[in-house]
């Protein structure tokens, strides 16, 4: 996975906003440490000949020494209210609401993966994907964060900071990408065991791309292009659909991730495992071994189904 987590690269306003403010911050300190260490060096060196102070006998105070305490207070103050108000203001900033998006998402965080809904005014070109968000460049997305267990925080350091996710209030997190790329996002707030496999993708393309995936993501499944390939579907429809969809299919579960174009995806359980086909029929044989105590029950398939299930859903590009 060539998506590292970092936040010391910027590919987008909001996040530029944050990264000029906290490499700002570190800055200044550092500068004030090297001045507050000089100083005491200096000291040092100055008085290095004095003689010892016996025991009960204070260090003579000098006019010069009382006038440098005070000119260090007054300056660390300033530089203090200095910083705070370049906080504020940055704070303000992120704070003021865009009037208008170009794209609205609906994310939700679960317990420990990531649903991802495109809205559309037209009812019947919504669709729900999960762990990956494509996102067109150049433009202002709306990601509308809902909770429906416990609290999660959406996190995408090289395009924005961090926005909690918390049942029953409505959040808003805003994204927008300057240049095309693979963004790595993460939970950031403690969710329980499998808080760290909790991550997922924001992929930046250009708008005509995006527009060419969103289009696929819209249609249903591919239908079984043989009888062996239609065993798979039937086994998931009846062993996997209650808690999964795939458009088309029959199974139209909704605890877990929507699996219509599962193959459009580079990682299976919100970035546990790379997705690919001896990961895929790990993960289904046992996905408690991969990620303890995840929703998904060891679904207890023999062989044969294990792996026409397998060789199904590696259809669904
Ligand atoms: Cu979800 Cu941590």
């Amino acid at each position: 996975l060539s998506a590292p987590l970092t936040y010391t690269a910027a590919h987008g306003p909001r996040a530029a906003l944050l990264l000029e403010l906290g490499s700002g911050l570190t800055l200044i300190c550092f500068i004030g440490m090297v001045i507050a260490l000089g100083l005491l060096l200096l000291s040092v060196l100055r008085h290095r000949h004095r003689p010892a102070l016996r025991e009960g006998e204070l260090a003579p105070r000098s006019a010069a020494g009382v006038r440098w305490v005070a000119i260090g207070t007054a300056a660390s103050t300033v530089v203090l209210f200095a910083m705070a108000g370049w906080t504020m203001v940055t704070m303000r900033d992120l704070a003021r609401t865009p009037s208008a998006a170009s794209l609205t998402l609906e994310v939700t965080g679960h317990q420990w993966w990531w649903e991802v809904r495109y809205l559309d005014d037209d009812p019947a070109r919504i669709f729900t994907t999960a762990e990956e968000i494509h996102i067109p460049t150049d433009r202002l997305v709306r990601v509308r964060l809902i909770g429906n267990d416990v609290i999660h925080s959406f996190w995408v350091p090289q395009l924005a900071g961090k926005t909690d996710i918390i049942p029953g209030q409505r959040n808003e997190a805003w994204l927008q990408a300057d240049t095309p790329g693979t963004y790595r996002g993460q939970c950031t707030e403690y969710c329980g065991r499998q808080h760290a496999n909790m991550a997922f993708f924001v992929i930046a393309e250009d708008p005509a791309e995006f527009e060419g995936w969103r289009a696929r993501q819209r249609q249903p499944a591919a239908a079984p292009a043989d009888p062996a390939l239609a065993r798979g579907r039937d086994l998931f429809v009846a062993r996997c659909g209650t808690c999964h969809t795939v458009r088309g299919s029959g199974a139209g579960g909704i605890l877990g991730p929507d699996l219509s174009h599962l193959m459009s995806r580079r990682t299976l359980a919100a970035g546990t495992l790379p997705n690919q086909p001896g990961f895929l029929a790990g993960w289904i044989a046992d996905p408690q071994h991969f990620k303890p105590d995840n929703r998904m029950p060891r679904p207890r398939l023999t062989g044969p189904e294990l792996e026409a299930i397998r060789t199904w859903l590696q259809t669904l590009e």
